[in-house]
């Protein structure tokens, strides 16, 4: 085994909410990054990815357990360990190269050195003979290469780098990607071992040597997928493919269960989250299934390309489907239920009363939502009072969207009506002026 160099042990952080209670948003994190490998991390928005790799980085402290680094427990900021961001985090007012020189001035190397480090850094990333422009003249790609080299001129010894590539457009990101893993095939960077955050299931495969599966709620390594495949790496080529649709079934089973998931054995409580599938995107999906030439299944990385969704999306709408009985989930592949047939089938109308009823039967908030107006069908209630009842088991992000998208189910379904001016929800129209 290669000599670890960053060991997370049994880690747990929570933070406070606002509400003044803590929320655990890690537990029991168990984590090796090794010498000689990169490592990709997937999960869900808001499963404590960031967290895990602040942590790594000795940014914020864990409540418990232990993070060591090179063997010794961590105290604050490790001078070893370089992050990358998202957001490019440039000083929009200094040069490329005074960007790229600020983590050496602030360690105080002498202006001679860090400008020849810069420059060097510069080059290496590509971008020679933009020293002296300021961020606004450099497009995306270019940026976040400044928020690499920035990385790189410290040479870390760990790079941990958190959705380095989703702010970019596709082909930027693969280019840059690209780059990045041919500095490390070459053995041109010192760094010795590379943690890739990513919500992009075929750049984890392309870019690891293991791919780890994160579980919300809290948040902890749920499943790990080696790579054994010598890179560069074809995109196209059947192994590629192959562990991509592993990828997609360790994630959708990890909402659902193992193998074959039926509608039945989809329970949901009432402050569950709901997955953030709007009903056009069903619907989309739904079609684009019917249309497979094997009878309504479909393969998961497939659909991706072809309805152009995000991997996240995708797999919130693959549980929005399986929850309501229309598809059921088979190791990365979706396959419509005879309902989900029938619904694809149906006109409009006979389309609303089918998902009206499935949200009655399996989405208990829509069906609490439907009996509190049935007690008193003239009468209106406010959302806020379904957002407080969520607040006790979800977060605030979490209970809004949970509600935004019980309220669009429902609508679609025909069982409520909501105002977005006033926040009210009442009986649809028809049954209220049905009963008086
Ligand atoms: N400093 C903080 N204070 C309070 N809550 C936080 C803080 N940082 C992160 N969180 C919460 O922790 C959860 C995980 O966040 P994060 O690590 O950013 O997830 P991810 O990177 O997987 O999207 C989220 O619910 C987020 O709101
Ligand atoms: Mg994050």
């Amino acid at each position: 085994m290669a000599t670890p160099i960053v060991e997370l042990k049994s880690v747990g952080k929570s933070f406070r909410s606002a509400d003044g209670s803590a929320r655990s948003v890690l537990d029991g994190v168990d984590f090796t990054l090794r010498e000689g490998e990169i490592v990709a991390l997937l999960g869900q928005s808001g499963s404590g990815k960031s967290t895990m790799l602040r942590l790594m980085a000795g940014l914020i402290a864990a409540d418990s357990g232990e993070v060591l680094y090179r063997g010794l427990p961590l105290h604050g900021p490790a001078d070893g360990i370089s992050m990358v961001f998202q957001s490019f985090a440039l000083f929009p007012w200094l040069t490329v190269q005074k960007n790229v020189e600020l983590g050496l001035e602030a360690k105080g190397m002498p202006a001679e050195e860090r400008a020849r480090r810069a420059e060097a850094a510069i080059e290496l990333i590509g971008l020679s003979g933009f020293e002296g422009a300021l961020p606004r003249e450099l497009s995306g790609g270019m940026r976040q290469r400044v928020g690499i080299a920035r990385a790189l001129v410290m040479e870390p010894d760990v790079l941990l780098m958190d959705e380095a590539f989703s702010a970019l457009d596709v082909l930027t990101g693969e280019r840059l990607r690209e780059d990045i893993l041919e500095l490390w095939e070459s053995g041109r960077i010192s760094t010795k071992a590379i943690l890739v955050v990513s919500h992009n299931i075929e750049e984890a495969v392309m870019m690891a040597d293991r791919v780890l599966v994160f579980a919300s709620d809290p948040g902890r390594v749920r499943d790990e997928l080696p790579v054994r495949l010598s890179r560069p790496r074809e995109v196209e080529s059947s192994e590629v493919r192959g562990l991509i649709d592993n990828v997609y079934g360790l994630m959708t089973t990890g909402t659902l269960r193992a193998g074959r998931v039926t509608e039945k054995e989809v329970k949901l409580r009432l402050g569950d989250r709901l997955p953030e599938a709007e009903v056009a995107r069903m619907e989309v999906v739904l079609e684009v299934i019917a249309d497979e030439p094997f009878l309504g299944r479909a393969d998961l990385p497939k659909l991706v390309a072809e309805t152009e969704l995000a991997d996240e999306e995708l797999l919130d709408v693959s549980s929005a489907l399986t929850l309501l009985g229309l598809a059921v989930l088979d190791h990365g592949d979706i396959i419509l239920t005879p309902l989900g047939q029938q619904y694809v089938r149906a006109e409009n109308i006979e389309r609303k009363e089918i998902f009206g009823r499935q949200l009655l039967e399996h989405v208990p908030l829509v069906a609490y939502i439907r009996h509190g107006l049935e007690q008193d069908p003239s009468g209106d209630l406010h959302e806020d009072m379904f957002l407080r009842l969520l607040r006790f088991s979800l977060n605030e992000a979490d209970s809004n969207s949970a509600l935004r998208i019980a309220i669009e189910w429902g609508r679609y379904g025909d069982l409520f009506e909501y105002s977005f001016n006033t926040g009210v929800i009442k009986m649809p129209e028809s049954e209220a002026v049905a009963r008086e």
